[in-house]
C-alpha cells in the first residue's frame, strides 16, 4: 500500500529524458530518492548511473537515484512523476496505471505541444478532455491523485545546478491534500515557489504558458520561467 512506501521516494516514468533528469538531479540533491523509470530498465540504469556520477562530481553527497523499468518504478512509490513527450502519454498511463497504488499521487508534467503532429514547439495542440493533465486523469484509476506541476520549468535551468531555477510552479489539481504533497518537491529546488493554480482544469492555461515560454526562449535564446507577484 502507498503509505507503506517510503515518503521521500519519487519515481519518475520516462525520467531518461530532458524534464525527468533535470528533476531527478534536483530532488536527489535535496535527499529524495529516486527511481527512474524508462520502457528499458537498462536505460533507466544507465540514467541513474550518469546522474549520480554527475552529482558527485558537483561534490553532492550520495544521491540515491536507481533504475528501472516504467512499470516497476510506479509500483514502488507514492509520489509517480510522469515525463513522456505528449504523443505518448496514453500508451504509457496504459502500460502504469494498473501498477500505480491506491492513493499515489501522480504528478502530470505532459505539455500537449505541436512536435507530437509534426509542428511547432511554442504552439499547444487542442486535447478533447481539455488538458493533458485532464487526460492523464482519465487513464488512471480513480483511487490515484492526479496533480499538475512543473511545467514552465525548463529542463535546461533544472540540470544547470550551479545557479537557481528562477520560476514559480504553478500546482493544479482537485485535492488540496494532493497538491499540498508537491510543495515539498517544489521548496526542494532552489528559486522555485509553489503557487496553488486551482482545480486540474486550470492546467489547460499551464500548460498553453510553456508553449509560450518556448517560443520567448527561441526569440531571446534564454531559459526564461514565470513569477506570480502580489502574493503574500
Ligand atoms: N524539456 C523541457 O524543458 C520540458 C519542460 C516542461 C515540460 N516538459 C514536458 O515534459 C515531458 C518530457 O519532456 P522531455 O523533454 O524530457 O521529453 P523527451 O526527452 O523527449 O522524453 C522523455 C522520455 O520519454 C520516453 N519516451 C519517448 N518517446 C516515448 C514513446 N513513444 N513512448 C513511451 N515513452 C517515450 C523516453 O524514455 P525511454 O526511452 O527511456 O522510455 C524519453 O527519455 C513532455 O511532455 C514535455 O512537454 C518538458
Amino acid at each position: 500500500m502507498s503509505n507503506e512506501l517510503p515518503i521521500k521516494r519519487i519515481a519518475i516514468i520516462g525520467g531518461t529524458g530532458d524534464q525527468g533528469k533535470g528533476l531527478a538531479l534536483r530532488w536527489a540533491l535535496a535527499g529524495f530518492d529516486i527511481i527512474v523509470g524508462s520502457r528499458a530498465a537498462e536505460r533507466a540504469d544507465d540514467a541513474a548511473k550518469e546522474m549520480t556520477e554527475a552529482l558527485a562530481r558537483s561534490g553532492a553527497a550520495q544521491a540515491a537515484i536507481n533504475g528501472a523499468h516504467n512499470t516497476e518504478a510506479a509500483a514502488n512509490a507514492s509520489i509517480v512523476v510522469l515525463t513522456v513527450p505528449f504523443a505518448a502519454q496514453i500508451a504509457t498511463l496504459k502500460e502504469i496505471r494498473d501498477k500505480l497504488q491506491p492513493g499515489a499521487v501522480l504528478i502530470d508534467v505532459t505539455v500537449p505541444l505541436e512536435p507530437a503532429v509534426g509542428g511547432k514547439p511554442s504552439r499547444v495542440l487542442g486535447v478533447w478532455a481539455g488538458s493533458a493533465a485532464e487526460q492523464c486523469k482519465e487513464q488512471v484509476p480513480e483511487t490515484v491523485q492526479v496533480v499538475s506541476a512543473f511545467h514552465n520549468v525548463g529542463a535546461e535551468a533544472l540540470a544547470d545546478l550551479s545557479h537557481e531555477v528562477e520560476c514559480d510552479v504553478i500546482v493544479c489539481g482537485d485535492k488540496k491534500d494532493a497538491k499540498e504533497k508537491v510543495r515539498p518537491l517544489v521548496a526542494a529546488i532552489p528559486g522555485c515557489r509553489y503557487v496553488d493554480g486551482g482545480v486540474l482544469a486550470n492546467s489547460r492555461t499551464v500548460e498553453a504558458v510553456t508553449a509560450l515560454l518556448i517560443g520567448i526562449n527561441i526569440r531571446y535564446k534564454a531559459h526564461s520561467g514565470i513569477r506570480i507577484t502580489g502574493l503574500n
